[in-house]
């Protein structure tokens, strides 16, 4: 039997005990960065997206090259043709991958080809999901269970494998932040439609990103983003009307944009250690309040 080191297994807490500031670390201090713009630049940072080939992943890695970042592009069929057109729009490095995240051994073998080209990982976004709607759970279709281990492996398990190979690149170069895209559904329960497994299992994502962001504390971010409604094209199984129904339930009166999603993690004068957006709910209140058609929520933050 394998004897467990349990100092492994427990966050190092004296400091609650021996010092009663309210911080544990000092602040970092920002010396260097003059302009507030230079904070959100991903220059030299190499930037993951699962999901991106298309929707809201695509919005966020193209967002990436943009700042500056190299972007690698992530999904079930390599984007290739996306990863090309970035790359010479915005003069970045940029590589596609295809891979099931909710196939570990793959997830572990792309990480560590990303780390071995790359050279390390400084962001990586797990927002590869399905929403497959199965309507109310003692239906027929729910009968065997498999649609809601289906929506579990990839929303759940595949966010799991993601963060367990990231981790020790982030661990192993001591910085590192970690994105999960998790939903308003997280949050509230949605109406008219029943989907209680991706509810359930976008609730356990963003939990889990407060789990992991102890869990890494000492070299690495972790933080959850909960788009509201977005036009990407993942909502399309739904008939008009009851699209219209979710839209007279938004202030605006309408589905976000994936761009509107896009969430740029980068060197920063703010420390958060966990933060949740539910971005549609802002980004209303946002707009009513200063009439802004487009507006990019920054996650700000020191990579240290
Ligand atoms: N659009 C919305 O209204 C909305 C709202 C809240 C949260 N989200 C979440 O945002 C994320 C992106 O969704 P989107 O709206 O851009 O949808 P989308 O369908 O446009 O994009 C999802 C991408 O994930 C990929 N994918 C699916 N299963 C995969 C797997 N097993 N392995 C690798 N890649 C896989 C798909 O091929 C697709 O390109 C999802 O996690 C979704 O749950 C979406």
């Amino acid at each position: 039997m394998t004897a467990h080191n349990f100092n492994d297994n427990v966050a190092d807490t004296h400091y609650l005990l021996d010092d009663q500031s309210p911080l544990p670390k000092p602040s970092p201090r920002v010396v260097k960065e003059n302009k507030i713009l230079d904070l959100f630049s991903l220059k030299g940072k190499v930037c993951v997206v699962t999901g991106s080939g298309h929707g809201i992943g695509l919005a966020v890695a193209e967002g990436y090259a943009q700042a500056g970042g190299d972007v690698v592009f992530w999904d079930l069929q390599a984007p290739e043709k996306e990863a090309l057109k970035i790359a010479q729009e915005n003069g970045v490095k940029t590589k596609a991958y295809a891979g099931d995240v909710t196939d570990a051994v793959r997830v572990d073998e792309i990480i560590a080809d990303i780390e071995n080209e790359f050279g390390t990982i400084d962001v990586f976004v797990a927002n590869a999901g399905v929403n497959i709607v199965s309507g109310t759970i003692i239906n027929e279709a729910n009968a065997d269970g498999e649609l809601w281990k289906k929506v579990m492996d990839i929303n759940l398990n595949g966010v799991f494998y993601c963060s367990r190979a990231v981790g020790k690149v982030f661990k192993k170069h001591g910085k590192g932040s970690l994105i999960f895209t998790g939903s308003m559904s997280a949050h509230i329960v949605n109406l008219p439609v029943y989907h209680s497994a991706y509810n359930a299992s976008k609730a356990a994502v963003v939990h889990l990103a407060k789990c992991l962001a102890l869990e890494f504390h000492d070299f690495a971010r972790v933080n959850a983003i909960s788009p509201g409604y977005c036009d990407s094209g993942i909502n399309d199984y739904l008939d008009k009307k009851t699209r219209q129904r979710w839209w007279s339930l938004i202030p605006m009166g309408r589905e976000g944009l994936c761009k509107e999603c896009v969430v740029l993690i980068c060197t920063s004068l703010v420390m958060l250690q966990l933060t949740l957006l539910v971005l549609n709910w802002l980004l209303m209140v946002l707009t009513l309040l200063f009439d802004l058609s487009q507006i990019f929520v920054f996650n700000v933050h020191v990579l240290l």
